[in-house]
């Protein structure tokens, strides 16, 4: 993947264009279907401002900590969900009931 994905050659774009992309993301593990990916990210980053008013490392960090999710779209790969989103496939240790679908071993 580092091969692969360090290349960097496959869009150039700013981050605001990335979090726009990830509308076009529906990630599987999030119990939140009905919510746009930018809402989500951008309610983190407000969140975390509320929180920590003077980290604004941590804000930018918020707002830009699922941009991976675009290993999902065609143009990055459209990597399959279980390499990309984590909630629903840990693996190597017991599934704790906080995460979503807890229930549910997808193996591929
Ligand atoms: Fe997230």
């Amino acid at each position: 993947m580092r091969e692969e994905y360090g290349k960097l050659n496959r869009m150039e774009m700013s981050i605001w264009e990335c979090c726009e992309l990830l509308n076009d993301v529906v990630d599987e593990s999030d119990p939140d279907l009905d919510e746009p990916q930018i809402e989500h990210l951008l309610q983190t980053a407000e969140a975390i401002r509320k929180d920590y008013p003077n980290e604004d490392w941590l804000h930018l960090t918020g707002l830009i900590h699922d941009l991976g999710k675009v290993l999902l779209l065609p143009n990055f790969g459209g990597l399959p969900q279980w390499a990309v989103v984590g909630d629903t496939y840990p693996v190597g240790c017991a599934f704790d009931e906080s995460i979503v679908h807890h229930k549910v071993v997808l193996v591929s």
